[in-house]
């Protein structure tokens, strides 16, 4: 029997041959000077590529203000249009599909990243526990953020804009909105970094309204069909959380169901990855399940999957499609071995951010 997960889906604009989805991960492997997206950039991606399948190109800064780590690719410059016009020329000749997400790291970038050095940006002055990352790769503590200017909001969404602009001509199919882990959307959404008693903070409908804002522009630009979203309801990354999240999520989910985007990308929160350690945890309810019945399209599904299971989460409707992160990492042919039940190579945690080729583009096919 062909598992509903090896059966083609209606993506907003796009048709996929199967669900398998590569989510996005930041590697820092761009070119250091500029940002831009490199042959060996192109090479992993195209490794990764299968006929019909979908990957999620990286996280991506939308401007130097938004840039909070070394070497990540971005697309606000025409190096960074042209860098990933060879990626997405790559991925289009094994047949397959790419959006690109677009990122703002706000409060969590450095000052290193920054024009002339300055504080990196947030809705409100509350300084984030951990740490960061500078422009040469060093680790050191979140420094204190400045609050984004109520006149500096509007300049905020235009990037977004203009950033789906030059995904769509550096050859995407779509863009993809992070509203996830910890990050400038997010930051807004959740009470305990947004302050603020203008319009954009206080009530749940202001602190949603940044999220929205740059929904409806993004969409405006590229089409709410090439328009996907990504959400990480009870997420702790980056030091984010929401006490009480569902209430927030709620309605921001409901506002963007009518937007009708392409999709909404939820990452469970049993499963939280992307630092130093494995983190699990069982004891949380599954996101895609509480908002499959109130999301009109298409619903991906991202954290902790496993073959077995991602068969079972689209067997069962809780998600349309799966995106596997750190598996896709160390298989490059990871849609043939889940198709063919084979087992998957471990990854190797010390090698995802930065460096070349190993650990890269090693990995074995089957
Ligand atoms: C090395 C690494 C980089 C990541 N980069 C991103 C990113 O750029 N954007 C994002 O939304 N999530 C990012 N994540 C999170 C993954 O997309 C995914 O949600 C997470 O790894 C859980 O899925 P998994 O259990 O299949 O790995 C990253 C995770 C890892 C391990």
């Amino acid at each position: 029997m062909t598992e509903k997960l090896l059966t083609p889906l209606k993506l907003g604009a796009i048709e996929l041959a199967h669900r398998v989805v590569m989510a996005p991960l930041t590697r820092m492997r761009a070119h250091w000077r500029d940002g831009a997206p490199t042959e060996l950039n192109a090479e992993y991606y195209a490794q990764r590529a299968t006929p019909g399948g979908l990957l999620i190109g990286e996280a991506s800064p939308v401007s130097q203000q938004a840039t909070g780590h070394p070497n990540v690719p971005g697309i606000h410059s025409a190096a960074q249009v042209a860098g990933w016009k060879r990626v997405t020329d790559a991925v289009r000749a094994k047949g397959g599909h790419m959006y690109l997400q677009l990122w703002h790291t706000g409060r969590v970038a450095h000052s290193s990243h920054q024009w002339l050095g300055k504080p990196p940006v947030a809705p409100s002055v509350v300084q984030a526990q951990g740490m960061a990352m500078t422009a040469f790769f060093k680790r050191v503590p979140y420094e204190v953020p400045r609050a984004l200017r109520i006149d500096e909001i509007a300049g905020v969404v235009a990037d977004f804009r203009q950033a789906a602009v030059n995904a769509m001509e550096a050859g995407f199919d779509g863009v993809e909105i992070h509203g996830a882990n910890g990050y400038l959307l997010e930051q807004f959404l959740y009470s305990k970094t947004n302050l603020r008693s203008d319009a954009y903070g206080g009530s749940i409908a202001n602190r949603s309204r940044l999220v929205l804002e740059i929904a409806d522009a993004v969409a405006g630009a590229v089409g709410a069909e090439r328009t996907g979203i990504r959400l990480s309801p009870y997420g702790i990354a980056n030091d984010s959380a929401e006490a009480e999240p569902m209430p927030l999520f709620t309605h921001l989910v409901g506002e963007l169901a009518r937007r009708r985007l392409a999709y909404l990308h939820l990452i469970e929160p049993r499963a939280s990855g992307t630092g130093q350690a494995e983190v699990f945890r069982d004891d949380q309810p599954s996101t895609a399940a509480i908002f499959r019945p109130v999301w009109p399209t298409a619903i991906i599904d991202a954290g902790g999957f496993t073959r077995a299971n991602a068969i079972e989460a689209v067997a069962d409707g809780r998600a349309d499609a799966v995106a596997f992160g750190r598996f896709f990492i160390s298989n490059p042919d990871l849609v043939r071995r889940v198709a063919e039940d084979l087992p998957f190579t471990p990854y190797q945690r010390p090698t995802f951010y930065g460096g070349g080729a190993k650990g890269y583009t090693d990995y074995p096919f089957v």
